[in-house]
């Protein structure tokens, strides 16, 4: 039988934290031999905000080269920036004749980052949930992992599906979102009712899969804890809940085991020791990263392949998709 296809989408836009290592990337490995998986780094979607040219090249790399780091296989999976394979921009197109302004200026993130972007206000920011319709609806795919933040988006690609297809005839598969199930979901280490966000203000909140050995113990030993001073899970304790379970899911060990391992230590050793695992869990990941980075030349090649293979898919759905329209195909003499 064919394995379901999941499409996952991330823009090249800087750091990534523990919290998106432990919620989806490492879950990865488990997932790769269950679906058929295609990973988008969402270069384009990245200029509907004003981006330095160089740091986003730099930031796309270093992104290719985490993914690889922490178990991305790209033999098993199509690992592909978006820019490379022409058929996003291309399907967008089409899909904004299925769009209404009313729709895309009324999704939540458009207004938000309108007003915290105010100078730059461009016709990408409305039209971005439709360039993610195009990147999901091109390779027919089942389930779309995102985060709370982006189920709008997947709504409107629904949508957008249903509408084209009962206008021209079936042509899409309606994706359904995959939302936080794939992993833990980790709270910031100094707000514990706050989602770990990379866009945190305050970088005591988040621990980064960049930071080194001396800056995560720092972070851990700032964390915000609770009243009391048992080392259990509560309601009543977000803080120390969030440190057991960040403790737990980098030892391998259960919450309960957690628990049990640190009964009657002190909130100080036990942050120590959170450090210590956390840092000693990223170390080698980030210098399997520094590694791979040293080899542009390889992550070029790779990048060269997954566009080849997500291009071959991509393309079997927009022929589809320009026949149907009524878009005369080109005979090539
Ligand atoms: N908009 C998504 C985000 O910021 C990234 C993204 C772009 C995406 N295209 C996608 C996610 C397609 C899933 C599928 O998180």
């Amino acid at each position: 039988m064919d394995k379901k296809i999941i499409l996952s989408g991330i823009q090249p836009s800087g750091i990534l934290t523990i919290g998106n290592y432990l919620g989806a990337i490492k879950n990865w490995e488990t997932m790769q031999d269950e679906y058929d998986c295609l990973f988008m780094l969402a270069d384009l979607h990245t200029l509907t905000v004003k981006q330095d040219p160089a740091r986003l090249r730099a930031n796309t790399y270093e992104l290719t080269a985490l993914y690889l780091a922490c178990g991305l296989d790209p033999v098993k999976s199509v690992l592909f920036l978006q820019s490379h394979v022409p058929a996003h921009a291309e399907l967008t197109w089409i899909l904004n004749t299925v769009s209404y302004p009313g729709e895309l200026s009324r999704m939540t993130q458009f207004k938000d980052k309108s007003l915290k972007h105010a100078d730059n206000i461009n016709m990408g920011l409305m039209d971005y949930p439709v360039l993610m319709a195009a990147d999901i609806l091109l390779y027919q795919a089942d389930v779309v992992p995102i985060g709370a933040d982006q189920k709008q988006h997947l709504e409107l690609t629904r949508d957008l599906a249903v509408r084209f297809n009962n206008r021209y005839g079936e042509t899409f598969k309606v994706p359904e979102a995959y939302i936080g199930k794939m992993g833990a979901k980790i709270y910031s280490l100094q707000e514990p009712g706050r989602k770990m966000s990379k866009s945190d203000e305050n970088p005591n909140g988040f621990v980064s899969m960049d930071d080194d050995e001396a800056t995560v113990l720092r972070k851990f030993k700032r964390a915000v804890t609770d009243s009391g001073s048992e080392i259990r899970r509560g309601e009543d304790k977000p803080g120390i809940t969030n440190l057991i379970n960040i403790y737990s899911l980098f030892s391998g060990k259960s919450a309960e085991e957690t628990e049990r391992e640190f009964e009657g230590a002190g909130y100080a050793d036990f942050k120590k020791r959170v450090g210590e695992a956390v840092a000693a869990g990223i170390e080698p990941i980030r210098a399997e990263k520094n590694r791979i980075l040293k080899d542009k030349g390889y992550i070029d090649k790779l990048l060269s392949e997954g566009a080849d293979r997500a291009a071959y898919l991509a393309n079997k759905t927009l022929r589809k998709v320009y026949k149907k329209v009524g878009l005369v195909p080109r005979v090539k003499g």
